[in-house]
């Protein structure tokens, strides 16, 4: 199964970088992982659209090569950040043609506090279910990252809830495919 991963933080030392990296080891076997780096992309505009920028062609098309999509967003005034909006706005044109449609999609998200993403996470299940994407609801996990990764490392029961997490992934894929 080829998962794209978009991770919503582009700095240097974004947590949700290294919490897809914690993650990773724990997917099922047939996970075959793709990563796109929004922070390349321009932002949206309508005058850009006669002429797409290649990179924005090229996300298109890696959407469009995946079965899925897990999504990995920090959260941002209790929303997500605006450079991932940006990026799922341009995957979501033209109207009626957007890159996500049907594709499934989960979610996770950390916060180095206990809120663990949730007021982003909620806000992006709304976003892609409007634009069609097949949303797994449940399970979900608002990571606080903080606490629950030391010294680089993430504890064994948050490495449970995560290997559930994306076996429930599979699952959902493979009920709904
Ligand atoms: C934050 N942060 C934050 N955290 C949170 O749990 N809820 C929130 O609403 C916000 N709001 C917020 C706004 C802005 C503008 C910034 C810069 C930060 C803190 C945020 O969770 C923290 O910076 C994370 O490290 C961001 O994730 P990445 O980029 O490290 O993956």
């Amino acid at each position: 199964m080829k998962i794209l991963a978009i991770v919503g933080g582009i700095s240097k030392n974004s947590i949700n970088k290294k919490l897809f990296e914690l993650i990773k080891p724990l997917a099922p076997q047939d996970f075959e992982f793709s990563t796109f780096d929004i922070a390349g992309l321009p932002f949206f505009s309508q005058d850009l659209e006669d002429s797409l920028p290649e990179t924005v062609a090229n996300f298109r098309q890696q959407i469009i090569n995946s079965n899925a999509v897990l999504f990995i967003t920090p959260e941002y005034n209790r929303q997500i950040p605006g450079v991932l909006k940006n990026a799922i706005d341009w995957a979501s044109r033209p109207t009626g043609k957007g890159a996500w449609m049907g594709k499934y999609a989960a979610i996770l998200g950390a916060s180095p506090g206990a809120i663990g993403a949730f007021g982003a996470q909620m806000q992006l299940k709304q976003l892609l279910s409007f634009l069609n994407m097949k949303v797994m609801w449940q399970p979900e996990i608002y990571f606080n990252f903080s606490a629950n990764v030391k010294d680089g490392a993430m504890e064994d029961l948050s490495k449970k809830y995560f290997e559930k997490f994306l076996s429930a992934f599979k699952a959902f894929i493979e009920k709904n495919a």
